[in-house]
């Protein structure tokens, strides 16, 4: 493998992509209930905005036969950084999908799409154009950016290894050995990596506001019928505040705020954290992980591994 990069070429996490077989509940949920909005669709596929960011879509959610993560999209600067992480790819011998070329999605641009080593599709796109956005007003509480995303892999430290030295992540923090947090510019993470059974999407998180906007949107969802199966809580890892849901096709969705930031890079040292509740949950709000979310979590078998989406 390569040498490690001194600095990631991605900037942030531009969308996740959803498949699955109750599409129609899906989508009204993301729309309706979760707060997104639905800016270009067709009968197969919806994509959702956020009317406080300037990506294009943040949540892609397609109707499939079967449950799958599609893709996970990061943002590079420049088309030269497309080309450069493609050569990095084909030079690791990691599968290519699809090589650089213009994107059909909304917003346009110009992207290429890699299996990572557990086969998750993984697009990296530049010069997607941006959509309109203004600041949400106080108590608005739908979510004003996507936060992080993460994954579950039989080995963490294999797969971790991956997005360091291809793609430049840094660890900012363990969960035990259990779970690592990776970022790449100043959020405590865009991605992590959980020890799961299987490979399978653990989470998306979609960061809200400030603290009243998170806890009113945790109040819709409780009012909707979907109480949070963990949460509300603040974790330790991260010092973000949490409250988990399942979608309608039993994918774990979160909404959360005040994640930590790291200014000072080359200052950073990472942590060990420890699974007690304390550390799992600052304010002591939150019920026991154990009830619903840790069987939740692992979600199940991706089916979508090694192939890719259509779209
Ligand atoms: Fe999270």
């Amino acid at each position: 493998m390569s040498e490690p990069l001194t600095r990631s070429p991605i900037t942030h996490l531009r969308h996740v992509g959803l498949a699955m077989p109750d599409y129609r509940e899906s989508v009204e949920f993301y729309d309706k209930i979760w707060g997104l909005v639905p800016v270009a669709n067709d009968s197969d596929i919806t994509f959702f905005a956020t009317p406080a960011h300037p990506e294009q879509y943040i949540l892609r959610v397609r109707r499939a036969a079967e449950k799958r993560l599609d893709l996970l999209s990061f943002a590079v600067e420049t088309e030269h950084d497309v080309d450069a992480v493609t050569e990095r790819m084909i030079a690791a011998g990691v599968q290519v999908d699809r090589e650089p070329d213009k994107l059909g999605t909304p917003g346009g641009g110009y992207g290429m799409r890699f299996f990572d080593p557990d086969g998750r599709l993984i697009e990296v796109s530049a010069e997607v154009a941006e959509r309109p956005y203004r600041p949400l007003e106080p108590r608005e509480s739908i979510p004003q950016k996507l936060s992080h995303v993460v994954v579950n892999a039989t080995d963490v430290v294999a797969t971790k290894k991956f997005y360091e030295t291809l793609l430049g992540f840094r660890l900012s923090d363990w969960l035990e050995d259990q779970m690592c947090f990776l970022r790449t510019r100043v959020d405590h993470h865009i991605l992590a990596i959980a020890h799961g059974p299987h490979t399978s999407l653990n989470h998306v998180s979609f960061e809200m506001r400030g603290i009243d906007e998170y806890m009113r949107g945790t109040g819709r969802m409780k009012r909707s019928g979907r109480p949070p199966i963990w949460g509300p809580g603040r974790h330790g890892a991260g010092d973000n505040t949490f409250s988990y849901f399942l979608d309608p096709n039993g994918n774990i969705v979160e909404y959360t705020t005040e994640l930590e930031r790291i200014e000072d890079d080359a200052a950073w040292e990472p942590r060990v954290w420890v699974a007690t509740p304390e550390e799992a949950d600052q304010w002591g709000t939150s019920n026991p992980i154990t009830e619903q979310m840790i069987p939740a979590m692992f979600n199940d078998p991706d089916r979508g591994v090694w192939t890719g989406s259509p779209i």
